[in-house]
C-alpha cells in the first residue's frame, strides 16, 4: 500500500505516468466513468479549504465513487481530543483512501502509519501539498510542452507557502531548472529547503526582493499568497500583505508567452485586471487539479482502465 506525503514519494517515471493518465482522464472522460464504482474516498480538512477538497471529491465522484469526511477540525472528534491516528484507524474501516489536510506537519505521515487505507497529505501546515503539485506541473507541461529547461520566478510568501516547497522538490529532478526566489526579506525560502534541496542538488537559483526585476527573464510566475494563518502576529501580516501586486503595468515587463500560476485562493497579489491577460494560467490550473487527483486515486488504489 502506498501512501502520498511528498512529491518524492513518486520518481519521475512515475510522476509522469500519472501525467499521462491525468491527460488521458482529460481528452477520454467517459472511460473512466465507473472506474472506482464502489469506492470512497474520505476527505479529512482540520483546515480551510475550497479548491483542493471539492476537487478531491469532484475526482472521485467523476470515476463513479463516493464521498465523505469532515471539512473542518470543530466538526470532527477532533474537537474532544481524537489523535490523527485513532481517527484514521476508524476511517480505515468506512472508506478505501483518505485526503488529509492538517495545520500541523507531519500529521498526514503520523496518521498514515496507522492507516489501514492508503493516505494522501492535502496540505500539513507550512510543510508540503503534494497534490498541489502534480496540479501544477500537469499545468506547466501542458502549457509549456516541457518541465525542464524553464526559468520559474516563485514570488511572496516563500517562507510558509508549502506549493512552493513541494514544487521545487519536484522540480529539481528536471533538466536545466532555474529558479528565481522572490520574496521579502522576512519571508524567504526556509533553510532546510535553500540548503537540502537546492544546493545539495546544485540548482541554479538567485534570491531577490524586487518582482519588476526579475519579471523579463521569466518563461513561469508562480505567485503565491501571504499565508495569514501562519503568522504569529497580525501587524507582521499587514506589513507583508501587499508587499507584492501583479498588475497589468509588471505583466508588460514579462515575455510575450511567460505563464502566470498561482495555486489559489488570491488576496490582493494578482490584480483582477491580470485576470483576461491570455498568460494567466490559475483558474485553468484549478481545473487540471481534478484530472491529477483522478489520476492519483486510480494509481493509489490500483484500479486499471483499458
Ligand atoms: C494552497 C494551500 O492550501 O496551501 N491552496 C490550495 O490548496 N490550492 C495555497 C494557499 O492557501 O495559499
Amino acid at each position: 500500500m502506498r501512501h502520498l506525503m511528498s512529491p518524492l514519494d513518486f520518481n519521475v517515471d512515475e510522476l509522469d505516468k500519472i501525467l499521462d493518465l491525468a491527460a488521458d482522464i482529460e481528452a477520454n472522460p467517459q472511460k473512466y466513468a465507473h472506474a472506482c464504482e464502489g469506492k470512497k474516498i474520505a476527505t479529512l480538512f482540520y483546515e480551510p479549504s475550497t479548491r483542493t477538497r471539492l476537487s478531491f471529491e469532484a475526482a472521485m465522484l467523476n470515476l463513479g465513487g463516493s464521498v465523505l469526511g469532515f471539512s473542518s477540525a470543530d466538526s470532527s472528534s477532533a474537537a474532544k481530543g481524537e489523535s490523527v491516528s485513532d481517527t484514521i484507524r476508524v476511517i480505515s474501516c468506512y472508506a478505501d483512501i483518505a485526503a488529509i489536510r492538517h495545520p500541523k506537519e507531519g500529521a498526514p505521515l503520523v496518521a498514515s502509519l496507522k492507516s489501514g487505507i492508503p493516505v494522501i497529505n492535502a496540505g500539513d501546515g507550512g510543510h508540503e501539498h503534494p497534490t498541489q503539485t502534480l496540479t501544477d506541473l500537469m499545468t506547466i507541461r501542458s502549457l509549456k510542452g516541457r518541465l525542464g529547461h524553464l526559468t520559474i520566478g516563485l514570488c511572496g510568501d516563500l517562507k510558509f507557502g508549502r506549493t512552493v516547497h513541494s514544487l521545487i522538490n519536484a522540480l529539481v529532478r528536471y533538466p536545466d531548472v532555474t529558479f528565481v526566489l522572490i520574496s521579502p526579506e522576512e519571508l524567504r525560502i526556509p533553510d532546510y529547503v535553500r540548503e537540502d534541496v537546492l544546493r545539495k542538488n546544485n540548482q541554479k537559483f538567485k534570491e531577490v526582493t524586487r518582482l519588476e526585476d526579475a519579471i523579463p527573464e521569466l518563461d513561469l510566475l508562480y505567485m503565491t499568497r501571504v499565508q495569514k494563518e501562519r503568522f504569529f502576529n497580525e501587524e507582521d501580516y499587514v506589513r507583508m500583505k501587499d508587499f507584492y501586486i501583479l498588475d497589468k503595468q509588471k505583466m508588460s515587463l514579462a515575455k510575450p508567452d511567460m505563464m502566470v500560476l498561482h495555486p489559489l485562493p488570491r488576496v490582493n497579489e494578482i490584480s483582477t485586471e491580470v485576470d483576461d491577460d491570455p498568460r494567466a494560467a490559475y483558474f485553468k490550473q484549478a481545473q487540471y487539479g481534478v484530472y491529477v487527483r483522478m489520476a492519483l486515486i486510480l494509481t493509489l488504489l490500483e484500479v486499471k482502465v483499458c
